[in-house]
């Protein structure tokens, strides 16, 4: 480019050309840096090496496992010991044959219910059917990475259509590095293909706000091991999404929203304890913005992560921490974790993970906030 007109410098005009010389070059440099930075997805995206491509297998599948994307991509059945997702039909998303009823009405403080599939969820944005994630041509097969790459980081079908609507994670999902989503999508490539046609959503009229700008250059570095526990574990909290169930919303200027006064602190003791709705047909989970889950099992309320020693995990060790997660028990050794309490995909995390998660929650602003013991159901008749 500019350079080259440059060499030709005369010596009268050489002091000024001089000048404007080291200014084109720093200009280049910013213009080389600025490219630099957008480049980096792509980099990322080249052809990987067999090295790298086993690499990111292995970390892909880690993912989606510690992220729990079979809890809501892998329709639920009823196992022998009790609901489970079905992984005959792992990762295929809400099941063709199964139509379901027009959702619950509104019935305030319940503003969402899922089906018994955990695969179709319903809310005043619309109707969503988990997608097929698997490599067949009704899945993901006709996608590249950088449009995997791109659905996450803007919320949008593909990255370029509509809105995705929740349950699905993006707020969480899109702060993962670019290396983590397409080490995701190497795993979703190698899966087996399932023929699932998933219903179309329908999205509420209104509802098609444009996801809020996200700048990927704000992301901390990946989790490596070694790094900084701390960091580590705010990486894994924030592109789980535990704040997802954790953080109660409050009602901001464009809607909903979550209360950063009470991040990861559960469901506000202020709250009063709401009755139970039962099942409507196949919709059997019903949820309120303040972290409230009404299902089969009864009532339960996301519990308070922050480190407030009366009402939090304040008094808890690293090892009952651990135990809770593996065992979906109270401390590793108290009451049975209720749903949608995720914990047989956290389970899965290594130590060294959800020792680094403990790390991180232990760094929050304390909130005294005492959540409610569960309501459990009534064993159902004889
Ligand atoms: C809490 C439930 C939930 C979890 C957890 C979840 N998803 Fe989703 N996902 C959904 C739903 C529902 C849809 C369909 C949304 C729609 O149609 O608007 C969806 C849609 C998608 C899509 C399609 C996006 C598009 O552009 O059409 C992809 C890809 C996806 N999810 C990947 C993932 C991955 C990877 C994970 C785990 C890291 C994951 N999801 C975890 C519920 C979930
Ligand atoms: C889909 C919703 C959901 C997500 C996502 C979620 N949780 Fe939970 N969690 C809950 C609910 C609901 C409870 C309360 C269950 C009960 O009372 O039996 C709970 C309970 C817990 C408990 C047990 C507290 C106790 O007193 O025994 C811990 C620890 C916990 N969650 C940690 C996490 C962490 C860490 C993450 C993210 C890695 C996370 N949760 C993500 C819904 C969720």
């Amino acid at each position: 480019m500019s350079q080259i007109e440059l060499t030709g410098v005369t010596a009268a005009g050489g002091r000024r050309r001089l000048a404007w010389r080291s200014a084109v070059l720093a200009s280049c440099l910013v213009t080389a840096a600025v490219v630099a930075g957008r480049a980096r997805p792509q980099a990322a995206m080249q052809e990987p090496t067999a090295a790298l491509s086993a690499q990111r297998l292995a970390r892909g599948e880690y993912l989606v496992r510690i992220a729990a994307c079979n809890d809501c991509h892998t329709p639920w059945t009823m196992g022998e010991a009790g609901p489970a997702p079905d992984m005959t039909r792992m990762l295929s998303g809400h099941p063709a044959a199964l139509t379901m009823p027009p959702p619950p009405s509104l019935l305030l403080p319940w503003i969402a219910s899922a089906s018994a599939t955990n695969t179709a969820w319903a809310s005043a944005l619309g109707v969503a059917f988990a997608s097929n994630l698997t490599p067949h041509a009704t899945g993901l097969g006709g996608w590249t990475p950088q449009q995997f790459v791109a659905a996450m980081r803007t919320g949008r079908h593909r990255g370029i259509g509509r809105q995705i609507l929740p349950p699905m994670p993006v707020a969480a999902l899109r702060r993962m590095t670019d290396e983590d989503l397409v080490s995701i999508f190497t795993y979703l490539r190698s899966v087996p293909a399932i023929d699932n046609a998933v219903p179309e959503a329908i999205v509420a009229s209104g509802s098609a706000a444009p996801a809020p700008p996200f700048d990927p250059s704000s992301l901390r570095s990946p989790a490596q091991p070694g790094a900084d526990p701390v960091a580590r574990g705010r990486y894994l909290v924030e592109v789980i999404g535990c704040g997802d169930c954790h953080t109660p919303n409050r009602l901001g200027d464009k809607g909903l929203e979550p209360d950063p006064t009470r991040v990861l602190a559960g469901y506000p003791a202020s709250e009063k304890v709401p009755a139970a709705r039962p099942p409507e047909g196949p919709w059997v989970m019903h949820l309120t913005a303040t972290q409230a889950a009404s299902g089969p099992w009864g009532i339960s309320f996301a519990a308070n992560l922050t480190p407030d020693e009366a009402t939090g995990l304040g008094a808890w060790t690293a090892a009952q921490f651990i135990d809770s997660l593996r065992q979906g028990r109270h401390q590793g050794r108290g009451r049975t974790l209720l749903p949608p309490m995720p914990w047989p995909a956290f389970a899965q995390m290594t130590d060294a993970d959800l020792t680094a998660v403990f790390a991180y929650l232990r760094t929050l602003p304390k909130v005294r906030n005492k959540v409610p013991d569960p309501v459990v159901a009534a064993p159902a008749g004889p």
